[in-house]
């Protein structure tokens, strides 16, 4: 499934085809779309298209270039449009300094009333910034915490994308993405965590390659999503799954997942979540809060058998690597574990555990020796460089010993598995350069994790 947050189909280029251009973008898979209003006539018409098709939602607002050209009427009619049936967003509102239409004061002043409009409905906002990201931001930050949105159609660098979602905002990029001396822009795609991306054409502009210069349409979101995985080194399936999650969140349209999956897929790994239990209360881990992975939920009502898992893995063989992870601790049931990563290893699958390290402790006895021939690799999260720092970050359910046995976990696990890994997440507080000390003085291999990138 694939959602177009921002696209114009009231707009008279779609004289009278839009019904084609909808079913052509179901046969690719794009579901839902955002129409999104720049002028009351436009946002009045979005409104229309919403009610005539299930599939579209509507976005009111006003946009920039027309701020000087705009009566106290016309803002009436925004406030009162807002309340309509299937109105998800006001916007596009924001900032234009590249085509100067309207005065910057004047544009500024149609800026924040959106804005203000958003902080009373508790609409996202979408954002159309141009040549104005300083004057964008600055506005921006007085509604910190207050609003949510998206950066629509971005064309900014690195430094002024990561200042956006600093201010908690979406990020979409549109056909540009794909144009062949976009580089730059191609790198700020990389660089944004596509926990904060959506899709959107701005259809009928912006067709990308290699339809460039023709009218646009949501079903050339084919053509924008391989740029998107390529850059974020994922799949076309992921790019499609977590952007669709990220919209209905955002513009709270559809249904978002609430079925725990026991396997799930990511790239080409299947990963397996075989418990929600764990033995630490990491302060960095958003188990209890929002146990989302790329667009899977992995909240589980019961614990999964291991005829269950193994009906949902079915057959191992074609995936890079089969990974025991999720947001429980795999150790906390090692008899599944143990039997799953036989069954695992019969089919020819490279398996690798993700865990804590403390799964001596919560066995109460030495494990490492059982996971031998079982476990190919094993990443363990160390997360500090010390003993009382690991307890106020992970907060472990063990007293002062939880270190060490981590320790010994880790000496203990270059015996009988061949390949082993420890871990720490980026976060303020954590020496990443003393943490990598320990694991070369260990001799094993160093990995830092991206703040929430499990997967
Ligand atoms: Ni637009």
């Amino acid at each position: 499934m694939i959602i177009d947050t921002h696209t114009h189909l009231d707009f008279p280029d779609y004289g009278n085809d839009v019904e084609e251009v909808i079913l052509r973008a179901k046969k690719v898979g794009v579901e839902y779309f955002i129409n999104v209003g720049v002028s009351v006539p436009s946002s009045t018409r979005s409104i229309e298209l919403a009610q005539r098709f299930s599939e579209i939602f509507a976005s009111v607002g006003i946009h920039p270039n027309e701020a000087s050209n705009i009566s106290e009427d016309d803002w009436a009619c925004v406030e009162t449009l807002v309340h309509k049936e299937k109105v998800v967003a006001i916007g596009e509102t924001g900032l234009d300094y590249y085509r100067d239409r309207s005065s910057h004061d004047d544009q500024k002043k149609l800026f924040h009333q959106h804005l203000e409009l958003a902080t009373r409905t508790g609409l996202p906002v979408i954002i159309h910034n141009r040549d104005a990201s300083d004057d964008c931001l600055d506005v921006l930050r007085a509604y910190d915490g207050k609003i949510e949105g998206v950066i629509h159609c971005f064309s900014g660098d690195k430094d002024v994308a990561e200042k956006f979602l600093d201010l908690g905002f979406h990020i979409s990029f549109a056909g540009p993405v794909t144009f062949p001396k976009a580089n730059a822009l191609r790198e700020v795609v990389r660089s944004v965590p596509v926990e904060k991306l959506v899709l959107e054409t701005d259809c009928p502009f912006l067709a990308p390659q290699p339809l460039r210069g023709k009218r646009n349409e949501p079903s050339y979101l084919v053509h924008v999503i391989p740029v998107l995985a390529e850059q974020q080194k994922l799949s076309v399936g992921d790019i499609e799954r977590i952007t669709t999650h990220n919209a209905k969140k955002l513009f709270r349209i559809g249904k978002i997942d609430t079925q725990g999956k026991i396997a799930y897929v990511i790239r080409n790994s299947l990963y397996l979540n075989i418990t929600s239990r764990c033995s630490n209360r990491c302060l960095f881990c958003s188990r209890e809060t929002a146990p989302y992975v790329k667009g899977y939920y992995l909240g589980l009502e019961k614990e999964p058998t291991i005829e269950e898992l193994i009906t949902a893995i079915a057959d191992p063989s074609s995936y890079d690597e089969v990974v025991f992870c999720g947001f429980g601790e795999s150790t906390e049931r090692l008899d599944v574990l143990t039997a799953v990563a036989k069954y695992l290893k019969e089919k020819g699958a490279v398996v690798r555990l993700d865990t804590n390290g403390l799964g001596d402790l919560i066995n109460g006895r030495s494990i490492c020796e059982e996971l031998k021939g079982l476990i190919d690799t094993i990443c363990i999260s160390l997360n500090t460089d010390s003993a009382d720092e690991y307890q106020r970050l992970c907060r472990p359910s063990f007293d002062g010993q939880s270190y060490s046995s981590l320790l010994s976990f880790i000496k203990k696990a270059k015996e009988f598995i061949p390949d082993v890994m420890v871990s720490v997440v980026s976060i303020p507080g954590v020496d990443i350069e003393s943490c990598r000390k320990i694991a070369e003085e260990l001799g094993v291999r160093f990995r830092v994790r991206e703040y929430n990138n499990v997967g």
